[in-house]
C-alpha cells in the first residue's frame, strides 16, 4: 500500500503526533509506504512529496507545527484562476497512492473528499482546529493546549492588572465558535466571557466593571475573536481574497476597550493573544488525543472505510461520514 498524507489550514499542535501516529501504525500493521506531501494541497499542485519512515516520524510526538508544511489557501478547484483538479488527481495516480488521510479542517477534508469524486484516490480525515468546533466530534486535539496558553496568559494579566487597577480584556482566537475563550475565561477566573454565539451589551460590561472598580479595583475580561456588539458586524482585520476564509477576524478586543473606556474610571487595556495559541508544544491531553486520531485513521485506512473522518465521540473514538459534518459547526449551545 501507498498512503499520502498532507496537513492543511492553519497549523495547530498535536500535528505531528498524528503525522507520527498515522505513519508508524500503517507501517507496522502492514508495511505501508507513506507518502508526506508538503504543504497541504499546495504539494499536490506544485509536485512537492517525500516519503516518510520511522526514523523521519521518531521525536516529533512532543513539538508543535506541522513537519509536512500546510496551506490554507490552496485550492485544486481555484489555483490562481483555474481549476487544476485533473492535474493534481493524474499526480495523485502517477505517486501510486492508495488513499490519502488528510489532517485538517472541514474545507481541507471536504476539498480532498472531492478530489476523489473527480478520479483522485479515497481518502480519510483527521479533524484538525483549535476553535473545537467541527461537527460531530466533541474534542479536536490543539485545543487543549491552546486553553492552557490563554489561561496562562489571563492569570499573569491578572497580576498586572491588579496592581494597576485596570479593566484587562484578553482576546483569543475562536472564528465562529467561543470555546476557547468560554473554557480558558472559566479556568482562568475571567470576570467577563465574551463568545461569538451571544452578542453582547457595552451598558452591562460596564456595570459590572463599575461594581469591581469599587471593591476589587480590577476586572478580567476574556472575549473570543469573532464577538460582537448586538447590531454590530465582526471585526474584520483584513480581507484575504482566494482563501477558504476571506475574512480574517482580530481586534474585537480594541473595538471592546473604546466602547467601554467613557463609561469607567479606570483605563481599560487590550491584550490579543494571536497566534500565540497555535505555536508551542501540545501539551500531554492533546499529544495523547493526537495519537489516537492518528492510529484510528491508520486502522480506517486499511479496513477500506474511506469518505470518513476519525472523531471522538462520548469519550471513545469512532469515526463520521465526512459529508455529514461538512459545512457545519459546533458551537457553544
Ligand atoms: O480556525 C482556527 C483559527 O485559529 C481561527 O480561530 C482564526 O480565526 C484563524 O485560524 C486564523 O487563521 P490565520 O492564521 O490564517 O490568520
Amino acid at each position: 500500500m501507498r498512503i499520502g498524507m498532507l496537513t492543511g489550514g492553519g497549523d495547530c499542535p498535536g500535528l505531528n503526533a498524528v503525522i507520527r501516529a498515522v505513519t508508524k501504525s500503517l507501517i507496522r500493521q502492514c508495511g505501508a509506504e507513506v507518502i508526506g506531501i508538503e504543504d497541504g494541497f499546495l504539494g499536490l499542485i506544485e509536485r512537492r512529496v517525500r516519503p516518510l519512515g520511522w526514523d523521519e516520524v521518531s521525536g516529533i510526538l512532543a513539538t508543535g507545527g506541522t513537519i509536512l508544511g500546510t496551506s490554507n489557501t490552496a485550492s485544486p478547484f481555484a489555483w490562481r484562476g483555474r481549476d487544476v483538479s485533473a492535474e493534481v488527481v493524474a499526480y495523485q495516480r502517477e505517486l501510486g497512492l492508495d488513499a490519502l488521510v488528510t489532517i485538517g479542517g472541514d474545507g481541507t477534508m471536504t476539498m480532498a473528499a472531492r478530489l476523489g469524486e473527480v478520479g483522485g484516490v479515497p481518502m480519510v480525515g483527521v479533524p484538525k482546529t483549535i476553535d473545537n468546533d467541527i461537527a460531530g466530534c466533541e474534542r479536536s486535539f490543539g485545543f487543549d493546549t491552546a486553553v492552557a496558553t490563554v489561561t496562562e496568559a489571563l492569570e499573569r494579566v491578572e497580576t498586572t492588572g491588579q496592581s494597576h487597577g485596570r479593566v484587562m480584556i484578553v482576546e483569543t482566537m475562536g472564528r465562529y465558535a467561543g470555546w476557547i475563550a468560554l473554557e480558558a475565561g472559566l479556568a482562568g477566573g475571567a470576570d467577563v466571557i465574551l463568545l461569538p454565539e451571544m452578542d453582547y451589551d457595552v451598558p452591562t460590561i460596564a456595570a459590572t466593571c463599575r461594581r469591581r472598580e469599587e471593591r476589587q479595583r480590577y476586572t478580567i475580561i476574556c472575549i473570543g475573536e469573532g464577538a460582537k456588539q448586538s447590531g454590530d458586524r465582526q471585526t474584520v482585520q483584513a480581507h484575504v481574497p482566494g482563501s477558504p476564509d476571506p475574512v480574517r477576524l482580530g481586534g474585537v478586543g480594541h473595538v471592546l476597550r473604546e466602547q467601554l473606556q467613557p463609561y469607567l474610571n479606570s483605563e481599560v487595556r487590550t491584550t490579543v493573544l494571536g497566534h500565540v495559541q497555535r505555536g508551542g508544544d501540545p501539551t500531554p491531553y492533546d499529544r495523547v488525543l493526537a495519537t489516537r486520531y492518528g492510529h484510528k485513521a491508520a486502522q480506517l485506512v486499511l479496513a477500506g472505510q474511506f469518505g470518513q473522518m476519525v472523531a471522538l465521540q462520548n469519550g471513545q473514538i469512532g469515526s463520521v461520514p465526512i459529508a455529514q459534518v461538512a459545512n457545519t459547526q459546533r458551537t457553544v449551545p
